[in-house]
């Protein structure tokens, strides 16, 4: 085994340990799922932050494989991995920042729904595994069916006693990151240029995107709003059909994880104006969760924005949204408590 995968195998890596706790305050990170489709390149983005000084990768298969490799790049980051149950604990010990994408992905003709049972008993586990170990710990959950397994997490949480709402994040910067380039393909922007809010949650219909409240501000024809509402929505499933079968997103998915990683770890050093959409509890609506815009503070989502104005178009959407997360959300929270 490679030595930053043992036991006290760090004896070796001392210097750079200085070089981490000597330097810029720095945040240790672990992905948990960190040896899967969406872990391995978000282990790579993860270990170019340079805001990372500790990055704990654990999976239950090949991780010793995906640390030594990433271990190898020189950036600041002090890589461990770990491998297993038994060595969950110790991977998450003392973590400011747990991003779990642990869990099957979607094939062919599947819904996110479809994955709930083997997922949300993954999810159970870690986060009983995070309450023990880290309760403090900002957690960016990316294990679908997100709509349900926020729910999961929070009720695993809420049992342990450690339930802080502001600290469990449900990621749906996925979301956001195709909004933003399927709009600017339309406007013929550069996707940098471009802010789409994108509320409700992360499955189907629930993916809300707010065209009418896209910056630069913008006007779309009816034509228009179907497509891109209709693409922005199904994105996920155009990458399960074009893999057939290999999978959902990843490398995307990484990029929108690695994205809103960095966005909790600014907020965390606390950085002003840090703001991004995410599944958080929310008041927003009626409903217990609800992705819309939140400030990201040293607390976690210290704010949790409004929707705004919404047109017709946008109002009905809601509707239906809300019809379908409410019995997402409640599935989770059955989960738990039976
Ligand atoms: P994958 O199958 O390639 O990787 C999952 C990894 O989780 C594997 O390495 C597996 O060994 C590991 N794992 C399984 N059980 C575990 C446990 N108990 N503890 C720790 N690790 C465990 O799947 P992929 O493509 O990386 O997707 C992961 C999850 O992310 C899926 O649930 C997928 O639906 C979800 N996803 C979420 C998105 C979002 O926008 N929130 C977007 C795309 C995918």
């Amino acid at each position: 085994l490679p030595p930053n995968f043992q036991e006290g195998g760090d004896v070796h890596l001392k210097r750079v340990d200085c070089r981490a706790k000597g330097g810029a305050p720095g945040f240790k990170v672990a992905i948990l799922g960190a040896a899967g489709g969406i872990g391995q390149p978000l282990a790579l983005l993860m270990k170019m932050n340079p805001l990372v000084s500790v990055l704990h990768l654990y999976d239950v298969v090949n991780a010793p494989g995906v640390t030594a490799d990433v271990s190898h790049m020189d950036t600041g980051a002090v890589v461990r991995g770990f491998l297993g149950q038994p060595q969950l604990e110790s991977a998450l010990t003392g973590m400011d920042l747990v991003i779990i994408p642990a869990g099957v992905p979607r094939k062919p003709g599947m819904t996110r729904d479809d994955l709930f049972k083997i997922n949300a008993g993954i999810v159970r586990t870690l986060c009983e595994g995070i309450a023990k170990c880290c309760p403090n710990a900002v957690v960016n959950l990316i294990s679908n069916p997100v709509n349900s397994t926020v729910a999961v997490a929070a009720e695993v949480f809420k049992k342990a006693g450690t339930y802080d709402p502001k600290r469990l994040l449900g990621v749906t910067t996925l979301d956001v990151v195709r909004a933003n380039t399927f709009v600017a393909e339309v406007l013929g922007l550069d996707p940098r240029e471009v802010d789409v809010p994108v509320v409700g949650g992360h499955a189907g219909v629930t993916i809300l995107p707010l065209l009418s409240q896209v910056k630069p501000p913008s006007s779309f024809s009816p034509g228009e709003v179907d497509y891109l509402t209709d693409r922005i929505q199904n994105g996920g499933t155009e990458v399960v059909e074009a893999k057939a079968g290999a999978g959902s997103a990843t490398l995307s998915m990484a990029y929108a994880a690695a994205k809103f990683a960095d966005a909790c770890l600014r907020g965390l050093k606390g950085e002003a104006g840090v703001v991004e959409c995410a599944f958080v509890a929310s008041e927003v609506t009626e409903l217990p969760f609800f992705a819309t815009k939140v400030r990201l503070g040293r607390a976690g989502a210290e704010e949790v924005y409004q929707l705004g104005p919404l047109n017709e178009y946008e109002r009905m959407g809601l509707e239906k949204a809300k019809k379908e997360l409410a019995e997402s959300i409640q599935k989770g929270i059955d989960f738990i408590r039976g």
